[in-house]
């Protein structure tokens, strides 16, 4: 049984491509692997210092969790806040990080050039925080994307680099774990390949999104006039509402309109109305549980409080240990 750790930034709600993503494997983690999944609240400061959001993002984003499947009693589920050892992990570690490798970090760079009035050191040490929230529970895998792999690298580099220091073992080296065939690629409604919140409104559906925002949303989604000639490829924005449809729809249904296009018969308009019953399908348990959940302030809080005394304790022993072997001794 491995350990698992991973983080989740409380900016946004769940949509599809998430859920066909991540979300679903780790629903299925939690009955393999010791999962410990977190809000990383913290490392939103970095770029969202917004107090009249905070609570609101995160509870949302918790509730998101809990209705796609994550089970509190499987998993340690918890708030990255309320596990104050991750900070005494993320000092430790800021002191054998050094500056030139913590400025090539891309999402470093990135971040610098998007908010050149801001760029604080939280931006700086993002690399840091993140590998103290992975070896804080002496992770094995980490799942996530592409766009994470260079954080994950420079997590190695510091835990080797924490062992190597006081010439011990303690740390394993944890790797990034990409769930391989399991995962589904959910493109975007505005004809990217990529359903994402950062690629504006609308480009995609969200677990919570009422049935009348789906059928506007897809109703709206990037198609052309059509096909002239029988059997040719198909141009992006149209794989796109076809790829959606194969993951959403029974194989009939997706059978029907691809022949249909084969045979120059297609009316994007039928097809979308079919394929927006069938998401509006799709997500109703979702929405269902969404809907309860965020009502159940009492059950929330039960979530929250068992999370942070599971993930305490394992973090608890951590800092013990580290403390010793950095050579902190207590007087009294
Ligand atoms: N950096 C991650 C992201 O942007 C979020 C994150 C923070 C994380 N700490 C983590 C992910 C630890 C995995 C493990 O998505």
């Amino acid at each position: 049984m491995s350990i698992v750790v991973s983080g989740i930034r409380p900016t946004g709600n769940l949509h599809l491509g998430n859920y066909f993503g991540a979300m679903r494997n780790f629903v299925k983690m939690q009955n393999t692997d010791q999962c410990f999944f977190f809000i990383a609240d913290y490392h939103s400061l970095t770029t969202h210092p917004t107090p009249q959001d905070l609570h609101g993002n995160v509870k949302s984003i918790l509730v998101d969790y809990l209705a796609a499947g994550l089970d509190p009693e499987k998993s340690t589920l918890y708030l990255q806040s309320d596990v104050p050892e991750v900070l005494e992990l993320y000092l430790f570690l800021n002191m054998n990080a050094y500056l030139g490798e913590l400025e090539r970090c891309t999402s470093f760079k990135d971040k610098a050039r998007k908010q050149p009035d801001n760029v604080n050191a939280g931006l700086l040490t993002y690399p840091t925080l993140m590998a103290a929230d992975i070896i804080l529970h002496r992770a094995h895998k980490v799942p996530v994307g592409k766009d994470q792999e260079q954080h994950l690298e420079m997590t190695r580099t510091f835990a080797n680099r924490f062992n190597r220091m006081y010439n011990v073992n303690y740390f394993p080296e944890p790797v990034a774990y990409n769930f391989g065939e399991e995962l589904v690629k959910i493109p975007g409604l505005d004809g990217s390949t990529k359903m994402g919140k950062s690629e504006g409104e609308g480009n995609a559906i969200f677990l919570g999104d009422s049935p009348e925002s789906i059928r506007k949303k897809i109703m709206r989604a990037v198609t052309d006039s059509g096909p002239v000639e029988p059997n040719q490829p198909k141009p992006q924005p149209i794989e796109n509402i076809f790829t959606l449809m194969k993951v959403l729809s029974a194989p009939e249904t997706y059978e029907h309109f691809n022949n249909l296009y084969n045979n120059c018969q297609i009316r994007y308009g039928d097809m979308k109305k079919q394929l927006a019953e069938d998401v509006i399908c799709f997500n109703e348990p979702f929405r269902q549980r969404i809907l309860e959940l965020e009502k159940n302030d009492e059950y929330i809080s039960k979530v929250v409080k068992m999370g942070a005394e599971k993930a305490r304790e394992s973090a608890a022993k951590t800092i013990r240990e580290v403390r010793e072997i950095v050579g902190f001794k207590r007087f009294f």
